[in-house]
């Protein structure tokens, strides 16, 4: 947990309205580009609590932002219908992102926002996607399938009246076997595009295998997201391998419950995120959360070979050249 002071949320949420104002739309083009710029200007109390993630937990939640609920307007029931509701939010989670790294975005998914709303929304009930409510949202590297995935995950929440748990799973709190470790390290088998990418599920080249697990001078990394994974295409030591990895994730999981204002970091390189299920309501009370994607150029916590992955025809778009 860390903590930003009454002074440090009113700064940073004073910033966010400003460039709000002046832009009209927090999608706008020029917000965007006007972002380094203003996370340049901000405090360095500010900076302090906005650092990279920076413990083998592999995340933490920044408490402090309070969102007004009467503000904010219902739980839409769709992200398509969102509109410009929680816009501010929007831009804080911008602002939180461009100083740890760079924002991204993915034409494919929600329009091509650089910040994307989770909310549950009738007929997904059990989908393996943020709209799901019914089901347990298997654990997982946030668009594990791409090479230009994310290095850090950022949840924002607005609404969680019910208490619904995000759960998290650092790869550097579990004990594996030497061999099991090797096993993983193997590109076997590939990790097809999930739900929310309709285009990418329709390309039409080959998926090609990739190692779940990377040794790093820090430790373990992994990409992980065993509801995408054609499983059963793998040979029985490799499974059994993966079956483990699989149970000692569960063992180490932790689970957040967000509250309105806390942002959730992951390092998703690190740690595998899901959620727990529950009984959506539908009627603007629902749970609600503002999710925000960011690359750090340069991170060695990853196989070279990923270069030359096709990424199923997606790309990801970042707001300025890095
Ligand atoms: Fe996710």
């Amino acid at each position: 947990m860390r903590s930003l002071d009454t002074a440090a949320a009113a700064e940073l949420t004073s910033v966010a309205a400003e460039l709000l104002a002046d832009h009209g739309a927090a999608t706008s083009p020029e917000l965007l580009a006007d972002l380094p710029g203003a996370c340049a200007r901000l405090s360095e109390e500010v900076h302090d609590a906005l650092r990279p993630v920076d413990t083998a937990d592999g995340l933490f939640v920044l408490r402090g932002l309070r969102p007004d609920d009467a503000e904010l307007g219902p739980t839409p029931g769709h992200w398509s219908t969102v509109g410009d509701a929680g816009a501010l939010w929007d831009v804080i989670l911008l602002l939180v992102s461009t100083s740890m790294g760079t924002p991204i975005a993915w034409e494919g998914q929600q329009d091509g926002r650089f910040v994307h709303n989770i909310v549950p929304s009738p007929g997904h009930e059990s989908a393996q996607t943020g709209a799901s409510s019914s089901v347990l949202l298997t654990p997982h590297t946030e668009d594990a399938f791409h090479p230009g995935r994310a290095h850090l995950l950022l949840l924002c929440c607005m609404r969680n009246h019910d208490h619904i748990a995000t759960t998290a799973a650092s790869i550097r709190r579990t004990t594996l076997a030497d061999g099991d470790i090797e096993q993983l390290r193997r590109p076997v088998v590939p990790i097809l595009p999930d739900d929310a990418y309709e285009q990418a599920q329709r390309f039409s080249g080959r998926p090609a295998p990739v190692p779940t697990l990377f040794d790093t001078p820090d430790g373990l990394t992994m990409r992980f997201d065993p509801a995408y994974t054609p499983l059963d295409e793998a040979d029985g030591t490799w499974r059994a391998a993966y079956r483990r990895l699989e149970e000692e994730l569960a063992r180490v999981s932790v689970a957040v419950s967000l509250e309105p204002g806390d942002v959730l970091v992951v390092d998703n390189d690190v740690v595998v995120h899901g959620r727990v299920p529950f009984d959506a309501r539908y009627d603007g009370t629902d749970r609600w959360l503002k999710r925000a994607s960011a690359r750090v150029e340069g991170r060695p916590t990853r196989p070279p070979a990923e270069h030359d992955e096709h990424g199923y025809g997606q790309a990801a778009r970042t707001p300025w050249a890095v």
